[in-house]
């Protein structure tokens, strides 16, 4: 289906509740470098995440925990060098912004001094209010994050859909909330039930992106490895892949090492 909507040349925190305000859904998919950034953005994707997800994709580790704010920024810069359109915001790392405000405050200004980046994204709600706070005094916008917060996995134990009780369902609410009148310009809502996430979107006036969300809210995000099916072990029911660039990729490269094998390649023309 095609939709009418307003040309942006670049997005901005204004454009994306300008969007929610004209009914038009967000895009927002992850990037950690250079040459998957320019595809995204050439693709009119609205927000790119720089994902501390990296740590699984990239860095192939279990979790979001080991990866570090000097590893986030080298990720961060690497995209911006891409990016005309979309806005750009990039995870706080696990350990960087939990301890004290004036470390969030610190962690944000690198990333934003550093990597270019357009806005930092934090995970949690009343517990990290006063960090909030003191990055959005400094200038800084922040997307917040609750729901499954893969940097608590810990405390959770398991990725699974998160706040179907209504005790739990009722404290993200009063957090989506408080991020809201706080002024984070954005809230991404992960693995909770659809009907929560619909609920939370008319609450409140700044966008909510969904991941594993339903389609009641204002847009969507994925891990772009997924979408393009690059990961492959991967498999929640919310994901849609689009492609198997995996066993796409692999066959080319099999064809490279039988034609070198064969030396077929390279062949006349591809030599000097
Ligand atoms: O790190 C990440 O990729 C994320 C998205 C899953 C929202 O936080």
């Amino acid at each position: 289906m095609s939709v009418a909507k307003k040309e942006y040349k670049r997005v901005t925190v204004k454009s994306l509740i300008e969007m929610k305000k004209g009914g038009e859904k967000i895009s927002m998919l992850t990037a950690y470098d250079y040459s998957m950034a320019k595809i995204v953005d050439a693709a009119n994707v609205d927000v790119i995440l720089v994902g501390d997800s990296a740590s699984n994709v990239m860095a192939g580790h279990e979790t979001t925990l080991p990866i570090t704010l000097d590893q986030m920024i080298y990720h961060a810069s690497s995209v911006i060098r891409a990016v005309n359109r979309a806005l750009v915001v990039v995870d706080i790392p696990f350990g960087s912004y939990q301890s004290d405000s004036k470390e969030a405050l610190r962690s944000a200004i690198r990333i934003m001094k550093e990597s270019g980046g357009h806005a930092v994204k934090v995970e949690g709600g009343l517990e990290i209010k006063d960090s909030i706070e003191r990055i959005l005094n400094a200038g800084i916008p922040v997307m917040g994050h609750l729901g499954l917060t893969p940097q608590s996995i810990y405390k959770f134990g398991t990725y699974t859909v998160r706040a179907k009780e209504e005790e739990e369902a009722e404290k993200l609410i009063e957090d989506a909330l408080m991020l809201e009148q706080t002024g984070c310009f954005a809230i991404v809502l992960e693995k909770i039930p659809a009907t929560l996430a619909k609920r939370v979107a008319e609450s409140v006036t700044i966008p909510v992106i969904g991941i594993g969300a339903g389609n009641g809210v204002d847009g969507q995000v994925l891990v772009v490895h997924d979408l393009v099916g690059l990961t492959q072990e991967f498999n929640p029911r919310f994901l849609r892949r689009y492609m198997n660039l995996y066993e796409e990729m692999g066959n080319a490269i099999s064809d490279y090492v039988n034609d070198v094998k064969s030396k077929d390649f390279p062949n006349d023309e591809e030599q000097y």
